[in-house]
């Protein structure tokens, strides 16, 4: 396994639309693989889509809520039924020292397939890994959280990012 480099805003390649897995074979299993261990090694880290990692591939692992759990591996993950909203405060590995709270539904039904491609469906209900397996979505299609902030919360963050670039 290793540890990849995690891609940092306002890298273009954060903007790629990834393709879906078609080939379940050992060249992407390693890759999982690798997703898992640097998804679990970074700090704070709560998932991470293979966007983040430059890897092209419609695939999120999100980190156990609690000790013990697994880390949930999500291929091709697609929401098919959603509910209601959600407005709550989120924050990215690719997205540095800033957090902002985004609209999200607040339950979804997602059809997904693990890593070996066998088919399941998973239900959030409002909460954490609702709009966690959102966020993590919108990096497959190249999207950040930044990306659904006004114009002026936009500037604000622009702003910021710029300050503690001159300062080192
Ligand atoms: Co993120």
């Amino acid at each position: 396994m290793a540890m990849l480099k995690i891609l940092q805003y306002p890298d273009k390649r954060l903007k790629t639309v990834a393709k879906p897995v078609e080939d379940f074979g050992p060249a992407f299993q390693k890759q999982v693989d690798d997703l898992i261990e640097t998804a679990d090694q970074a700090e704070n880290c709560g998932a991470l889509a293979a966007t983040q990692v430059d890897i092209h591939l419609r695939m999120t692992v999100i980190n156990p809520l609690q000790e013990g759990d697994e880390t949930l591996c999500l291929i091709n993950p697609t929401i098919i039924e959603h509910e209601g909203e959600l407005f709550e405060d989120e924050a990215c590995m690719s997205v540095p020292n800033f957090h902002a709270k985004v609209k999200r539904y607040k339950k979804i039904k997602l059809a997904y397939q693990d890593r070996h491609g066998a088919q399941h469906t998973l239900e959030a209900d409002g909460g954490y890994l609702s709009r966690c397996i959102q966020h993590e979505i919108d990096h497959l299609n190249g999207i950040l959280f930044i990306d659904h902030l006004s114009p002026l919360k936009r500037k604000i963050y622009e702003s910021k990012l710029a300050r503690r670039k001159k300062r080192a």
